[in-house]
């Protein structure tokens, strides 16, 4: 199914690599002008593939930078994937609080001040698509995961309030949940671990496969989705105890 016909510049946090760098080559090929943050830019070069230098763990500040790129040319993203994040993995009694403010501000708050910004403007041309990539955290969090998971639930809950109240404005919301996906985020997690007895499928995910299901929200018949969420995460969900 191809991407909508009103999708013509797109918005993509955390583009550099991984998930968001898979979602923004699906994006380029359907000839999409991606916009991409991070705090580096990414190895991949492609003529429409812009890159605005951007830390979503600071508020105030990263947000602002991005949407300053965008305003001081008078461009309007008509897709916004919130993808970037961060995990600081700690027990609750050892937990930093700088880490819990970053892990909050990269993980929510600042993909809440984009969305905010993004979907006034969306609502004005009568069309839009925000995609939050969340994680299977938010639903059961394992030892460690705390200020991680809230913070994705955070963001999930953010995402079903802005379906109700931009449904009927051409502007449709919705999550999408990873597993273990393989990614420099969680590189140092699967290393040697056999996923043959946690993960039904048996394996961990590629970021192609999530980048799939992002992408499935912004198709020309996706319209009716809004509120919805696709967990890709290989059956995972079913075989936690
Ligand atoms: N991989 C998994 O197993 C898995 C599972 C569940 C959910 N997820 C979620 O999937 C999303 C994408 O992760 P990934 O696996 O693709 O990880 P990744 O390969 O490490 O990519 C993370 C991206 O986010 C950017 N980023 C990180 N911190 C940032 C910050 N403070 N400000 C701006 N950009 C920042 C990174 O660029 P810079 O470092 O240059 O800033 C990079 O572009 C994340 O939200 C993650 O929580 C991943």
């Amino acid at each position: 199914m191809g991407l909508h016909r009103r999708i013509r510049r797109a918005l993509v946090t955390g583009g550099s690599r991984g998930i968001g760098l898979a979602v923004s080559r699906r994006l380029l090929d359907a000839g999409v002008e991606v916009h991409y943050c991070s705090r580096t830019p990414s190895s991949h070069k492609h003529e429409r593939f812009i890159h605005v230098r951007a830390d979503l763990a600071c508020v105030p500040g990263g947000a602002e930078s991005i949407i300053r790129h965008f305003s001081q040319q008078g461009l309007a993203p008509d897709v916004l994937v919130c993808n970037a994040g961060g995990f600081h993995a700690a027990l609750i009694p050892r937990q930093d609080d700088r880490f819990v403010q970053e892990q909050m501000n990269v993980n929510f708050i600042s993909h809440l001040c984009l969305v905010r910004w993004a979907a006034g403007l969306m609502m004005m041309q009568r069309f839009g698509r925000i995609v939050g990539v969340s994680s299977t955290a938010a639903h059961f969090p394992a030892a460690g995961q705390s200020v991680y998971g809230a913070a994705k639930a955070g963001l999930e809950t953010f995402l079903k309030a802005c379906a109700l109240e931009f449904a009927g404005k051409g502007v449709t919301c919705n999550r999408v949940v990873p597993g273990y996906i393989h990614t420099r985020f969680s590189e140092d997690y699967l290393a040697g671990r056999n996923l043959k007895k946690t993960v039904p499928v048996g394996r961990a995910g590629s970021p192609e496969e999530v980048a799939e299901a992002v992408c499935f929200f912004l198709g020309e018949n996706s319209s009716y989705l809004t509120g919805a969420q696709i967990t890709v995460d290989g059956g995972l969900a079913l075989a936690v105890k």
